[in-house]
Formats: C-alpha cells, structure tokens, sequence
C-alpha cells in the first residue's frame, strides 16, 4: 500500500521523507493556500524532495481549454507529478483526453461508487473517494471505500483506489485493512499512528534493565 502525505508543508515533508514510509505528496489548492505564497516553488520543492515518489496537484482553472491547458502545464513541472482533476461530469472529456495523451491522474472529490465506476472507463491513474467529507454530511465514508475496493477488483483495470480526507488513526487502520491502493494522511494522523506509549516505555525498561549489567561494550 502506497502511503502518501497530506500536505503542502515543505518542512514536514523534510521530516518525514527521511523515515522512507513515504510513497509520494497530496496537495490541493487549500493546503497550498494555507502553506506557501508561492505555489509554483513549493511544488518545485516538493517534487524534488520525493523524485520518485507521485506528487498531486490540482488545477484551479474553471473553463474547459484553460483547465486542459493548465492540466499539461502542470504535469510538465516534473516527472512524477499526477494532475488533480475534480469528478465532475463537465471534467470528463479532459480526462479522458489527457489520460489518452499519458498524463497521470488523479480523480479527486470521488463520492459515489458510480463515479469511481466511471473513472475506471476513463482510465485515470487514482480515484480518490472523501472518507471525512461524507462523514460531515452523516454518510458512510467507510462503507463507501469498500464498494469501490470491489468495484474495482470487479471491474477496474490500471485504476487505483486513493482513500483520501482521513480524519483518524482509526480511519487509517480501517482504509488498510480493506486494501486501498494507497491512503494520503495529514501530518498529524501520521504522527499519532507512529506513535504508541508502550513502545516509548518498552525502550526505557530494556535500558534501564541492560545497564544493570555494567558492561561497556556490547558484543
Ligand atoms: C486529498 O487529496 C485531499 O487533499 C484531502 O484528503 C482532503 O481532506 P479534507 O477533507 O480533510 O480537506
């Protein structure tokens, strides 16, 4: 499973890269927003830190020909960027017109199992369903992971299920134990679930026992 982080954040990335858990880089335009007064930069510097790992970006153009034209100028920034697309109906020519031209990408805002299903058609890269968005709005986000987890061992072919907009550690342990393809996880999800007390604790109880002995060198 491809664990990608959440993030526009240079500096968390700087952290977390060198663990060498980290497949690649989600960022949307909220995430940039918050992070960087220079996103074209950011995304340079992002795409550098991890050049074999996929990075996403979405386009922010509104019109047909200006998305599909950012769309390639996006994917030109680098080798592995993936281009972020929104799952809407309007979307769809340019999607299936980029995929066929080999630009990867990444369906995103995935709600339903028929979008997911449509995407497949298409031939995109990743689906990336909202787990913590449909859960706002009292939906089963979870449940919705799962269908799409079928529907596409049924049905998808080179599609890859993103879980996305997780909210929890337990949300990731859940997205792991159904199968997706890959989860993007925000910094903070990703540090409670490193993270557990009794590992912190078992380290200083081997420690304090092994120095019992008093021996300098070991072996
Ligand atoms: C995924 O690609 C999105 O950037 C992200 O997961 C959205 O999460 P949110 O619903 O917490 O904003």
């Amino acid at each position: 499973m491809k664990l990608f982080l959440d993030t526009a954040d240079v500096g968390a990335l700087q952290r977390w890269i060198p663990t060498g858990i980290i497949d690649g880089v989600t960022t949307n335009p909220t995430l940039l927003s918050k992070a960087t007064s220079d996103p074209l930069e950011t995304i340079q510097v992002i795409s550098g830190l991890l050049p074999h790992g996929d990075v996403s970006v979405e386009v922010t153009e509104e019109d047909m020909t200006s998305i599909y034209e950012q769309a390639h100028r996006i994917a030109r920034l680098a080798n592995n960027i993936v281009v972020k697309i929104p799952c809407h109906i309007k979307y769809y020519p340019i999607m299936e017109r980029l995929v066929k031209e080999g630009v990867k990408v990444n369906v995103t805002l995935v709600f339903t199992l028929f979008q997911g299903l449509a995407m497949t058609k298409l031939g995109v890269r990743y689906i990336s369903p909202f787990i913590g968005r449909l859960e706002d709005v009292e939906t089963d986000g979870m449940g919705l992971i799962r269908q799409l987890r079928s529907m596409l061992d049924m049905y998808g072919n080179e599609t890859e299920l993103l879980a996305a907009s997780l909210r929890s550690v337990q949300h990731l342990h859940e997205v792991i134990e159904i199968g997706v393809d890959a989860a993007t996880v925000p910094v903070s999800i990703l540090e409670k679930a490193v993270n557990h007390p009794l590992t912190d604790e078992g380290m200083k109880r081997f420690i304090h026992d092994w120095k019992q002995l008093g021996i300098k060198q070991f072996p």
